[in-house]
């Protein structure tokens, strides 16, 4: 019997309408456009204001409309709605029945998970075993984060490197040598002191007191972070290239997580891969978490190809991290 894969079938995505310039993030806290470019390499980065609405579930929504009009799906189909955030609309219901409520996919059963920037590979992760085991065909993966809710636009260390954004797969069973080939997943939870957000849950739950402490703002020690995201990358995207008999010369795109360019020159530099094979939209986006590899996908889908060996990697808070191959599973249109 031929081996069941799980194919990205359509990918969509939405960013906010707001563009935060380097130039205004100037006005709020002591940098400039200048440092931003050089040491991070983000222009800008698109941020949701209450003009347009509130919440992750309506970035998916316009994601999910946007797959839509390029890919025709029957809504009622989907049978599980995976959405990476950590930034979910409410503590409970979750993101993905909001969702789900809101684009007609009743059937679904939908859960949230929260493994922060490695939450789209994490997510693909989880639908493909899902569709392997035989019981699922159609399983919606949304990644998104509205990051400026929980962004100190006082701290200069953090406030110009995220904004917000959404992405969406669709993924479909094939029996085609296509689809999700191989992944590696990791965690080490034991240095959350690194990176985290520590109020509102329930360690700390939201008070006047943890807000005056601003506990419910993202907080990172950016020089760990910058080197772990490096080396843990770097020894996932080499360890499922060797397993997988890939070289740099048959590796199609690579795409990495966007938290910094310079992480990003830094690992491809050490996997040997040429430029032109990377996606990089940070300039346009900076940081949206969870969205950036999906967000990646869809601007370059046109470019895509049918076999195209693609290898997405993210490293985030927990600290997550992780490699997943896949064959691309179509030509674009
Ligand atoms: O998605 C996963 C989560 N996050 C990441 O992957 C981020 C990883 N880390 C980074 O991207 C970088 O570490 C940062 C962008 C956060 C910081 O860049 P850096 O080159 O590592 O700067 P640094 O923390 O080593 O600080 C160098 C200097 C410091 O000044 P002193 O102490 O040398 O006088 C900072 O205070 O740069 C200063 N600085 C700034 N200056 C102007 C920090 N942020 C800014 C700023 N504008 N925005």
């Amino acid at each position: 019997m031929n081996k069941v894969h799980a194919v990205i079938k359509g990918i969509g995505g939405y960013v906010p309408n707001y563009r935060l310039t380097n130039e205004e993030i100037s006005t709020m806290v002591d940098t400039s456009d200048e440092w931003i470019i050089k040491r991070i390499g983000i222009k800008e980065r698109r941020i949701l204001k209450s003009e347009e609405g509130s919440g992750v579930s309506l970035l998916a929504v316009k994601a999910i409309e946007n797959l839509k009009k390029k890919c025709d799906f029957d809504p009622l189909e989907i049978e599980a709605v995976i959405f990476a955030t950590s930034t979910p609309d409410y503590i409970l219901p979750n993101s993905a029945a909001l969702t789900a409520a809101k684009t007609g996919m009743t059937n679904a059963f939908c859960f949230d998970i929260e493994a922060a920037c490695s939450g789209f590979i994490y997510a693909l992760e989880i639908a493909e075993n899902f569709i392997v085991s035989g019981k699922y065909k159609k399983i919606m993966v949304i990644a998104g984060d509205v990051l400026s809710t929980i962004t100190d636009y006082t701290d200069r260390n953090t406030c110009p490197i995220f904004g917000d954004g959404c992405g969406c797969a669709l993924l479909e069973a094939t029996i085609e040598e296509v689809g999700i080939i191989d992944s590696i997943m990791r965690t080490d939870g034991s240095s959350p002191e690194y990176l985290h957000v520590y109020g509102g849950g329930s360690v700390n739950p939201t008070t006047h007191e943890t807000i005056d402490k601003g506990l419910h703002y993202i907080w990172q020690d950016g020089r760990i972070v910058f080197k772990h995201a490096i080396s843990k990358m770097v020894d996932v995207c080499n360890e499922i290239m060797e397993r997988n008999h890939l070289s740099p010369d048959t590796i199609k795109w690579v795409v990495p997580h966007q938290a910094n360019l310079r992480i990003i020159d830094a690992v491809v530099n050490r996997l040997n891969v040429r430029p032109d094979k990377v996606m990089i939209n940070i300039e346009k986006y900076g940081n949206t978490s969870a969205a950036t590899i999906p967000i990646c996908l869809w601007e370059w889908e046109s470019k895509l190809q049918k076999g195209d060996n693609i290898i997405l990697t993210a490293f985030g808070a927990g600290f997550t991290w992780g490699a997943t191959y896949l064959k691309w599973g179509y030509d674009s249109k």
